[in-house]
């Protein structure tokens, strides 16, 4: 039974129902958004590979307990290995009636062999996001969901606890859109960081370059090239653009991150100061 309160914030007496959500994956984004919807009033489970990672959330020992009688799961992973083989060992306990909900970037294709596994009366909603860690803690993450309509609807309070819901079709198409948007931005950050280094071959100063270049259409992936308080891993950005499949441009972009091995584990930016000692 799920435990009614009303909604915080609503003038009429609406209702929302604070369903039991089991969250799989404490990362730097799994983290703060479990946090989020522990705090909205959700009672929470939480399980992570790495034990000691729950900062005094419920945490389960494996990810078949954590989804044992939750309504809702969440799985926040790095990538469609970890969301698969997580999801072996968690899927065949998700009762009828249960919604799961994958928030983590791993494509269409993988998607839909989640999806071809699901037991039956499990849906699958996919909806990964895009922000960083500062968005993931304020609700300020932009969430690209796909589903079926009502699984959509039904994800909806748990979605917006988390960001701004673009809601983009049928099943997959928020995991085909999150694919098409960051391949874009990681490739052009990383032209970024090749221009600048063209410039300082050239005797360009660096600020003039910078300058210009963000006064014009590249704005802003020239701010995303200098973020300061992102944290989107070198290792994941590349993970990212080999999901767009073998497209020319991507793929030069993702051999270049892949080239500087000391930068897997920075933020993308990293990549711009990495290209100019090379
Ligand atoms: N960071 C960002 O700014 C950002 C922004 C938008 C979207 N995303 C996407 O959001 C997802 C999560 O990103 P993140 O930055 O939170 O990544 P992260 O900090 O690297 O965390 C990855 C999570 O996946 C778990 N994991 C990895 N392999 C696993 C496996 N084989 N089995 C079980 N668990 C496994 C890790 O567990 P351990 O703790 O045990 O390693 C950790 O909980 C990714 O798909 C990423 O592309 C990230």
């Amino acid at each position: 039974m799920p435990d009614i309160r009303l909604s915080p914030g609503s003038r009429l007496p609406s209702v929302v129902a604070m369903e039991k959500i089991a969250f799989l994956g404490l990362g730097r984004m799994g983290l703060p958004m479990a946090r989020r919807l522990a705090d909205a009033g959700h009672p929470l489970t939480v399980w992570n590979r790495s034990p000691g990672r729950a900062d005094g959330l419920t945490e389960a020992a494996t990810p078949a307990e954590a989804v044992r009688g939750a309504a809702v799961v969440v799985t926040m992973l790095s990538g469609p290995e970890a969301v698969t083989e997580v999801a072996g060992r968690f899927a065949a306990e998700l009762a009828p009636g249960t919604l799961w909900i994958d928030m983590s970037s791993i494509g269409p294709a993988a998607t839909s062999g989640l999806r071809a596994g699901l037991p039956d009366g499990v849906a699958l909603v996919d909806a990964p996001v895009m922000g960083s860690v500062g968005p993931a803690a304020t609700g300020g993450l932009v969430v690209f969901a796909g589903g079926e309509d009502a699984d959509l609807d039904r994800a909806q309070p748990v979605l917006e606890r988390l960001g701004r819901v673009r809601r983009c079709g049928g099943p997959g198409s928020g995991a085909a859109l999150k694919v098409v948007v960051i391949g874009a931005i990681v490739a052009s950050v990383t032209v970024v960081g090749e221009v600048l280094a063209v410039a300082e071959e050239l005797g360009v100063p660096q600020e003039l370059a910078r300058e210009v270049l963000a006064a014009g259409p590249l704005a802003g992936v020239v701010a995303r090239a200098h973020s300061a308080d992102s944290d989107f891993p070198v290792r994941l950005a590349a993970k990212d653009l080999a999901l767009a499949g073998g497209g020319r441009v991507l793929s030069a972009a993702r051999e270049v991150l892949l080239a500087d091995p000391s930068i897997a584990e920075e933020d993308l930016s990293a990549v711009v100061g990495s290209l100019r000692q090379r």
